[in-house]
């Protein structure tokens, strides 16, 4: 098996900004609630014309560049993406033709916010085996689109944005494990009721709001805090590493409350723990990927620093992934 590694990276968050301040306008918040409840401040809201396979496309475009690779050298793009532009042709097909990467497979997964890591484990398969050279993985997200904007439960935590990374062969470093895992006796807490085969879109369900994400938070908050524990300890051990060893913790941007308890229960030093919520909310498959390009671009990665990527979402999904950068 060959060695599989992430040689590129890029993110794009469209330019429209919605603070805490225009909820407080829009439903019976507040500022304050919303920062001591989940750290977000604000989040990136994209404008008329922008949808998930154009900020998809954007972030691949960075990505290809940072990797110093062409489009047409691309072999396979998946594209993780519970807000799809439509339920089919897949966004990664939509991005194939707009980047010209026409030597590349394509399909989406929903993998929700555990998304990216799924994505970067499957691609990873893929070059390991030595059937693909060159994979272009992307997390992209519009969930204002799914997104009730009269429920405050809800609409004071979610945002839009996409980041992509180029995954090929290296000599060095790169993934060292990756731990993938579900509990589908829970889809009930985190979904969108209608718009699939089940309850196909009518009068009635638009009537009734079926169309935007349901959510038990306080349930999923608790779950989330244990599996996304469960997971770091399971990859790491695949890996053969200690805590000790991890330089940075790049988790899903969900809430900071459950990213530092996650850290209190591992036993990890805050500086150890990249946050971003506070300017994106909860992105879903963009979060952990935007979040490694910020904390590369902040200088918070050097080569040879261990990463743990670890997330959890809808589904129930978790997934967690060690990286020597
Ligand atoms: N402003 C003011 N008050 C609010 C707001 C708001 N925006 N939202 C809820 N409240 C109220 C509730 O109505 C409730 O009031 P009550 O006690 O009078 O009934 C009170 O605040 C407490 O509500 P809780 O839901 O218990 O608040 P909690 O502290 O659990 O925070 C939150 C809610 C932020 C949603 C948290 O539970 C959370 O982050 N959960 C996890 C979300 C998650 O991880 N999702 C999975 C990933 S997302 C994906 O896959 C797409």
């Amino acid at each position: 098996m060959k060695r599989v590694g992430i040689i590129g990276i890029g993110e794009y968050l469209p330019k429209r900004i919605l603070t805490n301040q225009d909820l407080e306008k829009m439903v019976d918040t507040s500022d304050e609630w919303i920062a001591t409840r989940t750290g977000i401040k604000e989040r990136h809201i994209v404008s008329n014309g922008e949808a998930t396979a154009s900020m998809a496309e954007k972030a691949a475009r960075h990505a290809l560049e940072d990797a110093k690779i062409k489009a047409l050298d691309i072999d396979l793009i998946i594209v993780a993406t519970i807000t799809p532009d439509m339920p089919f042709p897949s966004v990664a097909s939509i991005i194939q033709h707009n980047l010209g990467a026409r030597h590349a497979a394509c399909f989406d997964i929903s993998a929700a916010c555990a998304g990216f890591v799924y994505a970067l484990s499957i691609a990873q398969q893929f070059i390991a085996c030595g059937t693909y050279k060159f994979a272009l993985v992307v997390g992209a997200e519009t969930l204002s689109a799914v997104t009730d904007w009269e429920d405050r439960n809800t609409c004071v935590l979610f945002g839009d944005g996409a980041g992509a990374a180029v995954l090929s062969e290296v000599s060095s470093g790169g993934i060292l494990s990756a731990y993938l895992g579900c509990d589908g006796s829970r889809t009930d807490l985190l979904y969108i009721p209608a718009g699939g085969s089940r309850n196909p879109a009518s009068k009635y369900t638009v009537e009734t709001r079926q169309h935007y994400i349901k959510m038990q938070g306080n349930e999923l908050f608790k779950i989330a805090v244990k599996t996304m524990t469960e997971a770091a300890e399971i990859v790491l051990k695949q890996a053969g590493l200690r805590f000790s060893d991890v330089d940075l913790i790049i988790p899903h941007q969900a809430n900071a409350r459950i990213i530092l308890a996650v850290g209190k229960k591992l036993g990890i030093d805050e500086d150890k723990i990249f946050l971003n919520i506070e300017k994106h909310g909860n992105i879903s498959s963009a979060s952990t990927i935007t979040a490694l390009c910020e904390a590369v671009k902040g200088g918070r990665i050097k080569k040879g620093d261990i990463i743990l990527l670890d997330a959890f979402g809808a589904g129930l999904v978790w997934g967690a992934c060690v990286i020597k950068w």
